[in-house]
């Protein structure tokens, strides 16, 4: 289902309010969310006047829906369509103004046409908007203290846990890890950059889903089945893990068969929160799709396992990449980053840390309950363990988040090995040289020598004046006009 947020009505002859843009999202539901929508808390509509500007918030629209409707699969895309129509109508109320001034490419059928508009009134409100147009520009601009606004107040990155129960019972249905109302986010998000999901499908059933975003990971909590759409069909099974690149269709998830609880449970992530913030859609096919199957993935940890100096290793894991980065970041895709690592029993991986967020799979974790733990803090102590650490038992098909920057140590208390498999925003991290992972020991050891880095980005001095000498040798040889900049040195 869409959402149409206006007709292609005159904007001067009819220009709904918000109220009746939400009546209208409303009707198309076929419901009345409880309470009202607007700012105030009167009733009366009589009584008080409609405000000026929109009084309503994103969140409480997304709660009335939310409280609403059921979460199947359509009714969630049609919850997050009513975002993007009311973000979109946010915009253009605020653009209004512009358009007559300015180019109405900008604007889409959805919208008020430019063309629309009368010569005469064009003529009037293109001489009212030059008139107010420096006083607009400068009304928009903020100007700071340094110190007071360089590290602004932001919501931070919970810690909280996505159970498997979720995904273990119930009608075929996406199950949205939506933690948008704590970080703010503008649509649906897990992470600033990533929103994860479950997605359940019974068996004999099928479902679809549907992101805008350039990036999207399925790993296959439990069952078998498959998943067509444009980029071709994929069959899958339990400990596959699959990513496609950009998708304009849906793709529709079928599920054959389960070996426990009657249905087939994806672990679902992708880009659209950032594809949401930086307010684009993806324009290219960034790489080919690519399957993993669980037993190319085991093959290989054996392969490395069995390799030179691991027989005392304590983190024996796989990173995944794709061949579109296997010359660049060596990453799941441009955006993501994928790890399978393996804790063996009554074992400690020492803490680390990294400045992209981990939304973490407990794709195993031994039983009795309690033994398999991740302990995460902001900072270390002398010995290199986390500080007043938060606790994460781990459970077998479960999702924890692991904040940025964090510090955190994954405890195998059990006879088994654990397995874990964190989906991050990394690639992206790693393309910006920001990733910045650290180990507890490394960083211990500078401590004792008095020493304290800016990154753990590994390039010495020497490699460094290397790189700038060549560059102006490069730019000597050309022997034009290049400006002959020495960085400084
Ligand atoms: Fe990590």
């Amino acid at each position: 289902m869409s959402i149409s947020p206006t007709g292609r009505s005159h904007p001067e002859r009819h220009h709904p309010t918000d109220e009746q843009r939400l009546a209208s999202l409303q009707s198309e539901f076929g419901v009345s969310p409880p309470g009202s929508l607007r700012g105030d808390a009167s009733d009366d509509d009589s009584m008080q006047p409609l405000p000026q500007r929109p009084s309503t918030t994103l969140l409480q629209v997304q709660d009335a829906l939310r409280d609403a409707l059921p979460e199947s699969p359509d009714m969630i895309r049609a919850r997050h369509d009513a975002l993007a129509a009311k973000i979109r109508l946010d915009q253009l109320s605020e653009r209004r103004p512009r358009c007559v001034s300015h180019s109405s490419a900008a604007m889409d059928d959805s919208s008020h046409s430019c063309a629309q508009v009368s010569m005469d009134e064009s003529r009037t409100r293109f001489d009212k908007v030059q008139e107010e147009e420096p006083e607009s520009w400068e009304g928009a601009a903020r100007i700071y203290e340094y110190g007071s606004a360089a590290n602004p107040e932001l919501p931070k990155v919970p810690v909280v846990v996505h159970p498997a129960s979720l995904h273990e019972s119930g009608a075929t249905r996406v199950i949205p890890f939506d933690l948008s109302e704590l970080l703010g986010g503008q649509g649906p998000c897990t992470s600033p950059n990533l929103m994860a999901s479950y997605v359940r499908i019974v068996v004999g059933e099928s479902i679809t889903t549907q992101a805008k975003a350039t990036s999207q990971a399925y790993y296959v909590i439990r069952g078998s089945g498959s998943t067509s759409s444009e980029h071709g069909v994929v069959k899958w099974a339990t400990g596959d893990l699959f990513v496609v690149p950009k998708t304009d269709g849906s793709l529709q998830h079928s599920c054959s068969s389960a070996e426990a609880h009657d249905g087939a449970a994806l672990y679902w992530i992708h880009d659209q929160p950032l594809l949401d913030y930086l307010g684009v859609r993806p324009d290219e096919v960034k790489f080919p799709p690519a399957l993993f199957t669980r037993s190319k993935l085991l093959e290989t940890v054996e392969e490395i396992r069995h390799g030179p100096g691991m027989e005392h290793a304590n983190r024996l894991g796989v990173l995944l990449g794709n061949a579109s980065t296997e010359k660049t970041t060596k990453t799941l895709t441009h955006v993501m980053w994928s790890l399978l690592n393996s804790i063996g029993p009554h074992t400690v991986q020492k803490p680390h840390r990294h400045n992209s967020v981990a939304l973490d799979m407990a794709v195993a974790a031994p039983w009795p309950h309690g033994k398999v733990y991740t302990l995460m803090g902001r900072e270390l102590d002398a010995n290199g363990n986390v500080v007043d650490p938060i606790r994460v038992d781990w459970a077998d098909g479960s999702v924890f988040v692991t904040p940025p920057g964090w510090w955190h140590s994954h405890h195998n208390e059990s006879d088994s090995t654990a397995w874990v498999l964190p989906i991050q925003d990394a690639g992206l991290y790693t393309h910006q040289r920001t990733l910045d992972i650290r180990f507890a020991d490394d960083e211990i050891e500078l401590h004792r020598q008095g020493r304290i880095r800016g990154t753990a980005f590994n390039i010495t001095n020497k490699q460094y004046l290397e790189v700038v000498s060549t560059h102006q040798a490069a730019l000597d040889a050309a022997d034009n006009d290049v400006p002959n900049f020495n960085y400084g040195l």
